[in-house]
């Protein structure tokens, strides 16, 4: 295979050469690191650059027909968890109304961790629709938080992740179905949150909301 042009290997400098740069080098109290063609100098050529040397121009090859993954792509389902509604969020013909394996704190906070990294850009950080892309000119999502998108069965959210809704695109390809619960079960975490009773919160939170803020301190003037 021809490899890249422009890409040569370091010359090794000659044996007098060497033995300047030696001394200079003791002279210095250094040591002489051996002259080394390591591998990232060789020709080669980078992921999916071009290439005159097969007919089809790419430099990759493809994979052989029939090749299978060794393992599933989109990861298995937690034991005991039904196939189908981990991997569509359907249950025989209808919306699942429950995440098909067991939540718990950590998938909580799983779930947080993937929707701050692939959701606020949109539906900011409290799922409120405002994030930074709609203020530059996205369509604006609906907040999670209102009427319609709390009665939906949690299995809708999933749903539109795995198959886009409207202008939305699919996170299929990049979130895993297990990731996709638990940022789905996050999003039950922001419902609750934006209509949360202050009765509810302990005290000591409660007290917050009167002491507590960037107001806190301030006096009306
Ligand atoms: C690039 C912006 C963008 C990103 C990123 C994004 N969304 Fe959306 N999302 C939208 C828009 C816009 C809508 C409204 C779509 C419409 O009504 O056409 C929407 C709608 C939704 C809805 C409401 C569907 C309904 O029933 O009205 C849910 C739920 C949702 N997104 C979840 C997510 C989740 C979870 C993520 C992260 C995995 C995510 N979105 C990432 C833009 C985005």
């Amino acid at each position: 295979m021809k490899g890249r042009t422009g890409r040569h290997p370091r010359p090794c400098p000659g044996r007098a050469g060497r033995r300047a740069a030696a001394a200079a080098l003791l002279v210095l109290g250094l040591g002489l690191s051996g002259c080394r063609e390591a591998m990232y100098e060789q020709a080669r050529y980078e992921p999916l650059e071009a290439s005159t040397f097969f007919e089809d121009g790419l430099s990759s090859r493809p994979l052989v027909a029939g090749t299978v993954p060794r393992e599933d792509p989109r990861g298995a389902p937690p034991a005991g968890a039904d196939e189908d509604v981990f991997y569509t969020g359907w249950n025989k013909g209808r919306l699942a109304e429950e995440v098909p394996f067991k939540v718990d704190r950590e998938l909580l906070l799983r779930g947080k961790d993937r929707f701050d990294i692939y959701c606020t850009p949109c539906h900011g950080l409290s799922g409120d629709g405002r994030g930074v892309i709609v203020r530059r000119g996205f369509p604006q999502p609906p907040p999670y938080y209102n009427a319609e998108l709390r009665k939906q069965p949690i299995g809708h959210f999933f749903d539109v992740m795995t198959r886009g809704y409207g202008v939305m695109y699919s996170y299929a390809s990049r979130i895993k179905p297990k990731d996709r619960w638990a940022i789905a079960a996050y999003i039950r975490v922001l419902q609750l949150s934006g209509h949360a009773e202050a009765a509810s919160l302990p005290e000591s939170d409660r007290n917050k909301l009167t002491t507590g803020g960037a107001s806190a301190g301030r006096k009306q003037p």
